[in-house]
C-alpha cells in the first residue's frame, strides 16, 4: 500500500519529523526562511496532508493548491492563519498544539511585565550604548509590582498560568473572559472578572492573551489605551493585530500609558515606525514559544495528530 504523503511547510524540530516518517512519505522545507509559494504549491499538488507554521496563509488558494489534502496540522496554538471554514468545506481537518506551550508562553510574558516595568531594554541599551553612567538614587526608577493589579484580557490557559506566575510577584489578578474561569483557579488567584472598560481602567499592568479574530482585531485601539491610567503598562504575547499599532506609538510618545511590551505585531515581522525610537516600548520578536523544549513538544503534538488521522483515529487537538 502506498503511504500518505505529508508535505511539512516549514523547518520543524527533527522528533516531530521522526513520528511522521513512521507513517507517511514525508516531504520538508528545511530552510528557516518562508517556503515561497511556487515551491509550497508543487509540493501540496500530491499532498494528503500539510503540516504548518503560523507564519503560512492557509487560505482558499492554499486549499486549492492541494485536491487531495485531508488535514492541516498547525504548529502554533493559535490559527488565525487558517481560514478554518474554508476548510471545514472542503473537508480538511484542522489541528492546533494548545497546552505544550503554556509555560513558556506565560513565562514570556511575565518576562516582559519585568522588563518593561523595571526598564530592562533600556538600561541595556544604555549600557551598550557605550554612554558614562553611575549608580543613583534617582537612576532609573521604575514600578514594583507588589499590590499592583495585572488585568489579563483572555482567561485561557495561557492567562491563567500567567496569573499564577503574577501572585508570586505579589500581584493581584483581574481577568476580562467571555466565560468565568472555574471557581477553584478564581479562588487560588484571588482573581476578579470585569468588564473591558473597567480592566482597562483599574488595571496597573494591561496583559492581552486572548486569540485574535474579526471580533479582537483592534481590540485596544486609542479609545482602549486612553481608558488606561497614564502610569500604566500593556503587554502584548498574543497576536499583534489585536492592538492597533500606530494608535500605540502615539499613546507611548505622549504619556497615555507608560509603558508597553510586544512580542508580537500587527504587520510582522515589520514593527510600527514609531516605536523604534521610544525607550518606554520593549519589543522582541515573537519569542512566545522559543524554547527547544516547547517547539519539540509542538511539532511533536502536530505530528501525533497527523499519525492518528492516518491511523482512522480521532485528531488529538482538533480546531
Ligand atoms: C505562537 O504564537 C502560537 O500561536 O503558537
Amino acid at each position: 500500500m502506498t503511504k500518505p504523503r505529508v508535505v511539512v511547510t516549514g523547518r520543524i524540530p527533527e522528533p516531530g519529523l521522526d513520528l511522521l516518517r513512521e507513517v507517511a512519505d514525508v516531504w520538508a522545507w528545511t530552510s528557516d526562511e518562508v517556503i515561497p509559494t511556487e515551491v509550497r504549491d508543487e509540493q501540496l499538488a500530491t499532498a494528503d496532508y500539510a503540516v504548518t507554521l503560523l507564519t503560512d496563509r492557509v487560505d482558499q488558494a492554499f486549499l486549492d493548491a492541494a485536491p487531495a489534502l485531508r488535514m492541516v496540522a498547525n504548529v502554533a496554538v493559535g490559527y488565525n492563519n487558517i481560514d478554518v471554514p474554508a476548510c471545514r468545506a472542503g473537508g480538511v481537518t484542522v489541528t492546533n498544539t494548545p497546552g505544550v506551550l503554556t509555560d513558556a508562553t506565560a513565562d514570556l510574558a511575565m518576562a516582559l511585565v519585568l522588563m518593561v516595568t523595571r526598564r530592562l531594554g533600556e538600561g541595556e541599551r544604555l549600557i551598550r550604548a557605550g554612554a558614562p553612567w553611575q549608580w543613583g538614587m534617582f537612576m532609573m526608577l521604575g514600578t514594583g509590582l507588589q499590590g499592583r493589579r495585572l488585568g489579563i484580557v483572555g482567561m485561557g490557559a495561557i492567562g491563567v498560568a500567567l496569573a499564577d506566575r503574577a501572585r508570586a510577584f505579589g500581584m493581584e489578578i483581574a481577568y476580562h473572559n467571555r466565560s468565568a474561569v472555574a471557581p477553584e483557579v478564581a479562588e487560588r488567584l484571588g482573581a476578579i472578572r470585569l468588564d473591558l472598560d473597567e480592566l482597562l481602567s483599574t488595571s496597573d499592568v494591561v496583559s492581552l492573551n486572548c486569540p485574535y479574530s474579526e471580533a479582537t482585531h483592534h481590540l485596544i485601539d486609542a479609545d482602549a489605551l486612553s481608558m488606561m491610567r497614564s502610569d500604566a503598562f500593556l503587554v502584548n504575547t498574543a497576536r499583534g493585530p489585536i492592538v492597533d499599532e500606530a494608535a500605540l506609538a502615539v499613546a507611548l510618545r505622549d504619556g497615555v500609558i507608560a509603558g508597553a511590551a510586544l512580542d508580537v505585531f500587527e504587520r510582522e515581522p515589520a514593527v510600527e515606525e514609531g516605536l523604534l525610537a521610544l525607550d518606554n516600548a520593549v519589543l522582541v520578536p515573537h519569542l512566545g514559544s522559543a524554547t527547544i523544549e516547547t517547539r519539540t513538544a509542538m511539532a511533536t503534538l502536530a505530528a501525533r495528530n497527523v499519525v492518528a488521522v492516518i491511523s482512522g483515529d480521532d485528531p488529538i487537538t482538533p480546531v
